[in-house]
């Protein structure tokens, strides 16, 4: 599946965006089933957000759209073909920013960045250069090009893994929990590049997050994973008011301030 293909500011080529399909995925780890008959799709130039609690399956689907996982039972496919075949790798630029960062310690944040466009050749050294500061001052990271990623902190890491999916030129970006470690603003920047590349370039984004601003904010809509199903399936406005009460209290949790282990608070 396509969309009209749209100039990328990083590409030297026509990008589309691709649709991603998920039918009856199951995931068992030995006997632990933690993907359970997950059924979605998500349009090309689509924002899906997927929310849920932790350990509820989110990174592994991730990992299922990359070809990272192989399904116990159902199919996933990207642009209409199966996710886990190497023709699809081939086919389709996708990027996955990983949770931890996954970034190569012994590689400057400049090499980390350059090495997919130099590994597969596509573009001359001044081309990279160009799209590699490109991506680094969107993230705020231009005086950190040299660094070793060993000298950042945390949310900085983020960012360079998100410069680095940047530089890919993807057809299909996936983010694990890419606003957690940022501080307020650096987290509404980032959800500004994933809404940008969706309006300007038609960029599929799969965006796994716990930040519930986010979500309702850039999603166009949201699922909710709940110990390995999918629970909620639907708009940010429909997750305003929702129906289910494990997704109301997912959501919007309760504070009980007359739980006993609050009191010792009070002085
Ligand atoms: N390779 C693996 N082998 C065995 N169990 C695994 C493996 N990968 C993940 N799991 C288990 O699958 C479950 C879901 O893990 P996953 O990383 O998808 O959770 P998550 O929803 O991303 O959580 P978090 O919000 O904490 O990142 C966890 O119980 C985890 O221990
Ligand atoms: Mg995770």
């Amino acid at each position: 599946m396509t969309c009209n293909p749209t100039r990328n500011p990083f590409a030297q080529t026509e990008t589309a965006a691709v649709g991603v399909s998920i039918e009856g995925l199951s995931k068992s780890f030995g006997r632990f089933e933690v993907l359970k008959n997950v059924t979605f799709s998500v349009a090309p130039g689509e924002i899906f957000v997927l929310m849920g609690p932790s350990g509820s399956g989110k990174s592994v689907l991730l990992k299922h759209i990359v070809g990272l996982e192989q399904p116990s039972a159902g199919r996933v496919t990207v642009a209409g073909r199966d996710a886990s075949s190497e023709a699809t790798r081939a086919q389709v630029r996708m990027a996955l920013v990983f949770q931890s960062g996954a970034l190569f310690n012994s590689l400057s944040v400049y090499d980390n960045l350059a090495l997919y466009p130099r590994e597969h050749q596509i573009a001359d050294e001044a081309a990279i250069r160009e799209k590699v500061m490109r991506a680094l001052q969107i993230l705020s990271l231009e005086g950190s090009a040299h660094k070793a990623p060993s000298e950042l902190s945390g949310g900085m890491k983020k960012r360079v893994a998100i410069a680095r999916g940047l530089v890919m030129e993807p057809q299909l970006m996936l983010y694990d929990e890419p606003t957690s470690e940022l501080d307020p603003v650096m987290a509404a920047t980032i959800s500004e590049i994933i809404a940008t590349l969706k309006d300007e370039y038609h960029v599929t984004s799969i965006v796994v997050s716990h930040d519930r601003e986010l979500a309702l904010g850039i999603a166009d809509r949201v699922g909710i994973l709940m110990g390995g199903e999918l629970v909620s399936l639907g708009t940010p406005a429909d997750l305003r008011t929702p129906a289910d009460p494990r997704v109301a209290e997912f959501l919007y949790p309760k504070i009980d301030l007359k739980n006993p282990r609050f009191k010792k608070l009070e002085t």
